[in-house]
């Protein structure tokens, strides 16, 4: 078994978030969950201690369930991201957190109006610019974009503002991004160089990401 991330601490962030509006209604996106498991295998596997904080999802995995944190809101996944931060020596922020949430939930079920209605959102809680903020010199962190137009220069721009050390972009293309088994990605790093792969299946593209990353940032075991 490869051990080469035996004793990093490595937190992953999975899956989507849902805001909830009142008890039967929420928002939320597509996103399935599948490459933040994937990766969170692949860590296990070469021996990290992961901890994973997971959105809802139905996906089956091989991942130790006992270090699954499954929330539902952002400000819950950022809560349990926060008690977490000062040990950790990789944050990989995979989650497609939900940017807006309602400003005003309700406790029972909102009665259904004639005509149209308004729903006031605010911004949500931003994790990985949070990270961002507190990360120390040791610590790294890779973020995900998913664009659908210029792709380059948003994933740069989010690179700088959350303080990432990696940013994997893809698209929403078919077979590519949320809800399909395979993944074309792009790596950008802290040069701005990019880094371009084909069309793979999730399992490879984690390889390929932590490859990246521990060749990078030379994140190994020390002997
Ligand atoms: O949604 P956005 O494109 O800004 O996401 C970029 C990165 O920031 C992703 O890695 C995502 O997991 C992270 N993020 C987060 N909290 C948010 C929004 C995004 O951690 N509220």
């Amino acid at each position: 078994m490869e051990t080469s991330l035996k004793n990093k601490k490595i937190l992953i962030t999975a899956g989507p978030t849902r805001e909830y509006i009142d008890p039967v209604r929420f928002i939320s996106n597509e996103s399935s969950g599948k490459m933040g498991y994937a990766i969170a295998e692949a860590l296990h596997q070469m021996g990290a201690d992961v901890i994973l904080i997971s959105g809802p999802v139905s996906i089956t995995s091989s991942f130790p369930k006992n270090k699954i944190v499954s929330v539902m809101s952002g400000n819950q996944m950022y809560e349990a991201c926060q008690k977490h931060f000062e040990n950790i020596d990789v944050a990989i922020f995979c989650a497609a957190v939900a940017d807006y949430k309602a400003k005003n939930t309700s406790v029972i079920k909102i009665k259904k109006i004639e005509n149209e209605t308004t729903l006031e959102l605010e911004k949500n809680v931003d994790i990985a610019f949070e990270f961002g903020k507190v990360k120390t010199e040791n610590q790294k962190s890779v973020g995900f974009a998913l664009e659908t137009n210029n792709i380059h220069e948003n994933a740069v721009d989010k690179l700088k503002k959350k303080n990432f050390d990696l940013i994997v972009v893809n698209s929403p293309n078919v077979n590519e991004g949320f809800g399909y088994d395979t993944n074309k990605i792009t790596i950008v790093d802290k040069n701005l160089s990019l880094f371009s792969f084909p069309l793979k299946n999730k399992k490879e593209v984690a390889l390929d990401i932590l490859t990246h990353l521990k060749n990078s940032y030379n994140i190994i075991e020390e002997e």
